[in-house]
């Protein structure tokens, strides 16, 4: 009974602050902004005829590496850790105070001013799990540069393609990175890329690893550690620059539905605020705490809640740079969980997934001290229910999923442990955050009953913390985001609300899928596919998989004439998805068929055909030229042992 009444005032405090968000956003944003510190305190939350669709904060003036940094030092948390490092593949510890911190921010930011970086410049990332990732994107910051990190598991192609489009005046990189069972050397990427790309970056700043130290090309890239401490010799430092809070902070590549992927641009002063509400409210973290994100710099998730947000709210970020399993075991975040105090643990459910299989009865978190340890949140994909059922088992502890993409910077929907925890519903990422005015449309826009599957859009304007365009396209942006349902933002998630405002995501209704975690689009894969000399035309599906969520599948039709042995051509087909967008796709499936199956007017069903290789039942659609191509389709797959 007790729990019943503590759950129904938690859903109506969660209902009041979700209702004031809307009767009065002015006051709601403008109460929210006073978490962080302003150099100019804006005087209104919200200007709706600027900008596509409106912007946030537009007379304020901040600097957030201020807000991360240099305040935290002068409210007396120079002492206290700020960035635990922990890395199993480096055999690596570092505890980095505020303090500490402060300076080396200070210094590199010295560094990158003397290499010409100045306000809206922008500067590519290029960079493992280390400290000085994090101390380049607050160095980028504290000069009110526009960082964009690029995930280390990405070609030199993608790589190339994020110069030409961000222009980075400089670029911040590492010699490796380390995966447990290779070196990834990211320097001869780093020089393709560049020599790819029409723009060329004035300078390149390395860090050398001692795992693979990198050749250094004169004139061009300076040695990391000997400019720096040349800099700190001087003591040269730069001071935090205020910028508008409208200005933008990164951006940060993701998939799109062509093979070129959106730069989505991330502003300052929404972004600031909407972190540091949704650190109390939303995970119940005070400042002072410990707080884990096992993600990577590399992805919105470890932009948000790696660096900045911890950060922001004055906690201890931990930065790990392991997997959580075979480094060295699937005890691996239990174990972080115990040395560090960790209060709260975000990560992938895919991640959760890998420790289930190595260690099902969850033996291993047992042998660990987790006291202190109040939850688990989940995001990135959807946390299926079995998984989160072995969590909450197998910890004792709250397990939340919430869902968000990159583009919002932030979740759009979960359950705000802060203001009251609300029941789980297994399966359901819960209900919208503030400013999130959350619809389920059918095609025609027109809004769903409840229970209904739909696409999901969210009613304009964004909340703070979500993408105001995307990088040089306010066209792209429209276009993509703005156009299918005009008033509104679209998803491009389908899902359900239920009666009690609970969001179920169900899947993309885009080219886009989910591997371990990590958005590809199929589109891009599929124009590698095509631009193999033999191929005639492709079409790349996400496949069920127990692990991953999903993996790629391509199926490939020769062209005419072609005589090679197709097993060699797939070969080809795996490595070159590998070679050009990287070891992240893992592309390991490439399948040759004679045909592919396509309706009348010659669309391929990759619906249907996904539906036949996940073993689901399948009708064959009305429109289809063919029927019998899809007993092929079937039957090359039960030739490697898929589907049913
Ligand atoms: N740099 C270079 N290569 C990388 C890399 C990086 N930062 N991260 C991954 N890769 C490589 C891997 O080594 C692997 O290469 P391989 O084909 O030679 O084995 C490939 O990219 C695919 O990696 P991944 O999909 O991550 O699979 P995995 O087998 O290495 O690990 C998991 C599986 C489930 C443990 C891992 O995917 C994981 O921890 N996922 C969580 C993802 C996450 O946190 N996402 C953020 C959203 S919240
Ligand atoms: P990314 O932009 O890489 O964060 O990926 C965003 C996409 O991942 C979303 O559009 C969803 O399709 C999926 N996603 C992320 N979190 C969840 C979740 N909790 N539940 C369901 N899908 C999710």
């Amino acid at each position: 009974m007790a729990t019943d009444n503590n759950a129904t005032s938690a859903m109506s405090r969660y209902a009041s602050v979700h209702a004031a968000s809307f009767a009065d956003a002015e006051r709601f944003w403008l109460v929210a902004a006073e978490a962080i510190d302003w150099e100019v305190a804006p005087s209104r939350a919200f200007d709706r005829d600027a900008g596509t669709y409106g912007r946030w904060f537009p007379d304020g003036r901040l600097n957030i590496c201020h807000n991360a940094v240099d305040r935290h030092v002068a409210a007396g948390r120079g002492e206290q850790v700020a960035i635990l490092y922990d890395s199993p593949v480096a055999g690596e510890k570092r505890r980095i105070s505020y303090a500490a911190m402060r300076d080396a921010v200070a210094t590199l930011a010295g560094v990158l001013a003397d290499l010409g970086v100045e306000r809206g410049d922008r500067v590519v990332i290029y960079m493992p799990m280390v400290p000085e990732a994090l101390f380049a994107m607050l160095a980028c910051a504290r000069l009110g540069a526009v960082h964009s990190v690029v995930f280390g598991g990405f070609a030199a192609n993608e790589l190339a393609v994020r110069f030409s489009d961000a222009t980075p005046k400089v670029v911040l990189a590492a010699s490796c990175g380390i995966e447990p069972s290779r070196i990834v050397p990211y320097k001869p990427l780093l020089d393709a890329a560049i020599a790819a790309s029409a723009h060329k970056p004035d300078a390149c700043l390395i860090l050398q690893r001692p795992q693979r130290e990198a050749e250094l090309v004169p004139g061009r890239d300076h040695d990391w550690a000997e400019t720096v401490s040349a800099a700190r010799a001087a003591g040269r430092k730069a001071d935090c620059v205020a910028v508008s809070a409208t200005d933008p902070l990164y951006i940060l590549y993701t998939s799109g539905t062509t093979g070129k992927p959106k730069g989505v641009v991330r502003d300052t002063g929404g972004y600031g605020v909407a972190l540091a509400w949704s650190m109390g409210n939303l995970y119940d973290v005070k400042p002072g705490e410990v707080y884990f994100c096992a993600s990577d710099i590399g992805w919105v998730v470890g932009h948000s809640y790696i660096v900045y947000a911890p950060l922001l709210h004055g906690c201890t970020t931990v930065l790990y740079e392991g997997k959580p399993v075979g480094t060295p075991d699937a005890g691996a975040f239990w174990r972080l969980i115990q040395e560090y105090r960790v209060a709260c643990l975000f990560t992938a459910p895919t991640a959760l997934r890998a420790v289930k299989k190595e260690d099902p009865r969850a033996e291993l978190v047992g042998s660990y001290d987790l006291t202190g340890f109040r939850s688990l949140f989940l995001a990135g994909e959807r946390a299926d229910p079995d998984s989160v059922a072995w969590a909450e088992r197998a910890l004792n502890r709250p397990v939340i999923d919430h869902w968000w993409q990159t583009e919002t910077g932030w979740a759009i929907a979960g359950n705000p442990v802060g203001i009251g925890q609300l029941p789980v519903k297994h399966g359901s990422a819960c209900v919208p955050m503030p400013g999130y005015d959350l619809h389920v449309l059918d095609e025609a826009g027109k809004p769903l009953p409840a229970d209904t599957m739909g696409t999901i859009a969210l009613k304009l304007p964004l909340p703070p913390g979500c993408l105001p365009t995307l990088w040089g396209s306010d066209e792209r942006f429209r276009q993509s985001y703005l156009t299918t349902f005009p008033g509104y933002y679209d998803t491009s998630d389908a899902g359900i609300v239920d009666a009690d405002g609970y969001v179920t995501v169900l899947g993309r209704t885009d080219d886009i899928i989910n591997v371990a975690g990590h958005r590809l689009s199929t589109g891009g894969m599929e124009a590698v596919l095509a631009s193999h000399p033999d191929v005639a035309e492709c079409a790349v599906i996400g496949i069920r998989d127990a692990l991953k969520g999903e993996q790629p599948c391509g199926f490939v039709v020769l062209k005419s004439g072609v005589t090679r042995e197709p097993s060699e051509i797939e070969r080809e087909l795996v490595a070159s998805i590998r070679d050009r967008i990287g070891p992240v796709a893992a592309f390991k499936l490439a399948l040759t068929v004679a045909r592919l199956p396509k309706t009348r007017s010659g669309k391929i069903l990759r619906g249907t055909m996904k539906k036949i290789a996940d073993g689901e039942t399948w009708t064959t659609p009305p429109t289809i030229d063919d029927a019998a191509v899809l007993e092929e389709i079937g039957e090359s797959l039960k030739g490697r042992g898929i589907g049913g």
